[in-house]
């Protein structure tokens, strides 16, 4: 039996698509250990469900005695961590689960894979990665004028979540220099692409535009994010795994800045022109500014010379290549939108969103 990859959060956005992309370029066994939360979508993955390379693990990374079980009988060469609650608003009305998820969950993975790893012979050993998937969020807000963001700039993390990173990052490297754990930590950007949960910038305003629903922007909308594929952020990951040195950190990102609304007013273009016949045309007249995300931070932005030097990494997809393409997937895909937007997805619309949007779902 090849050595397996153990991914946790592998039914979530990137992990699903980390999980496809993986069998189909390095082929070896993978074992999805996933709680299925509100994110997580077992359909994403049925093209692999059945192939004997695959595993599904059901269960919480906060679950320690699984985690060790899971560890034990799957004996992986690594473990690639993207199991976390990953929304800032949801962290601003709830942060409770983000503590739980994101800090003891890591804590629970870091404590268990130290003592499987020191039970491995010293060849495994040293080939042992612990990967953990962090943010660019970490770093806090940056002044219009300073310089992107490097590995070794300082933590400032604002939101609930972005600390419950921050923390699980400080946990991870100590780590690796107090017990010797062969971790790598990438930071990366915001990704879009296909399976993202439309709760999150990209997918919720292609949704919305397409129905004619207002496209709801927080405040002035100039706040400044780096995007990347998902599928750049995935070779990115594989290439770490595979290369990296152990006890590093690397940032992944599209170096590429947009204010939230020129990326909204694309993706309003891109319909304009795939979809003529919606209910509102052009699609920007939906634009809708609405009450502000409480500390939003104003801009993000990463240096990523060291993985394009060190690993000589590059982003492929270009921004409106990319996102074309993203707005074809939930275009061609609305049964993974009926699925994904019933039930709790409601409810979240209806308790975060004003009036106007709330209405427009009745
Ligand atoms: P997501 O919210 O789409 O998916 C998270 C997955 O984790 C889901 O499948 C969910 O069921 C699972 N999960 C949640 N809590 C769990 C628990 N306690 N035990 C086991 N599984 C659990 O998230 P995503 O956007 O795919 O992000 C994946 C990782 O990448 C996260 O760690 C996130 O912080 C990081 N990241 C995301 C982005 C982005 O733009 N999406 C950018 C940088 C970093
Ligand atoms: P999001 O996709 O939630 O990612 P993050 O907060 O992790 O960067 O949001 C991206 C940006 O878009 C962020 O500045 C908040 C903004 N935004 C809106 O303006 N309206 C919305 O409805 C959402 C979900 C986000």
């Amino acid at each position: 039996m090849e050595p397996t990859v153990l991914v946790t959060g592998g039914a979530g956005f990137i992990g699903s698509n980390f999980i496809l992309e993986w069998m189909e370029q390095e082929g070896t066994p993978v074992v999805n250990l996933d709680k299925l939360t509100y994110a997580g979508n077992p359909s994403n993955l049925e093209n692999v469900a059945k192939d004997s390379r695959y595993r599904f693990v059901h269960g919480d990374i906060c679950d320690c005695d699984l985690v060790r079980q899971t560890l034990a009988q799957q004996r992986p060469r690594a473990l690639v961590h993207l199991a976390a609650e990953t929304h800032v608003d949801r962290s601003i009305r709830g942060p409770e689960d983000f503590i739980r998820t994101n800090v003891e969950g890591t804590f629970c993975l870091l404590r268990e894979a130290l003592t499987y790893w020191q039970t491995l012979d010293a060849s495994e050993q040293a080939a042992f990665r612990f990967l953990h998937v962090s943010t660019d969020e970490v770093y806090g807000s940056l002044p219009a004028e300073a310089a992107p963001c490097r590995e070794n700039s300082a933590y400032a993390p604002a939101s609930p979540y972005a600390a419950s990173k921050a923390a699980a990052d400080h946990l991870v490297r100590a780590y690796h220099w107090t017990y010797g754990l062969p971790v790598l930590i990438t930071n990366c950007a915001n990704n879009y692409g296909r399976f993202q949960f439309p709760e999150k910038l990209v997918p919720l305003m292609i949704l919305h535009a397409h129905a004619g629903k207002s496209l709801p922007v927080y405040g002035d909308g100039l706040q400044v994010r780096d995007w990347m594929a998902v599928t750049d952020h995935c070779a990115a990951l594989r290439l770490v795994l595979a290369r990296g040195r152990a006890g590093e950190t690397y940032h992944v990102g599209g170096s590429l800045q947009r204010r939230n609304l020129e990326t909204v007013e694309l993706i309003c273009r891109l319909l304009d022109e795939l979809c003529p016949q919606d209910p509102v045309i052009p699609h920007d007249q939906l634009i809708t500014h609405v009450d502000d995300r409480p500390g939003h931070d104003r801009r993000y932005a990463l240096d990523t010379t060291k993985i394009r030097t060190e690993l000589k990494w590059r982003p492929k997809l270009r921004f409106e290549e990319g996102l074309r393409q993203t707005v074809n997937w939930y275009l061609q895909h609305p049964q993974w939108v009926q699925e994904v937007t019933s039930g709790s997805y409601r409810d979240w619309i209806a308790l975060h969103y004003p009036q106007q949007v709330r209405d427009e779902l009745r």
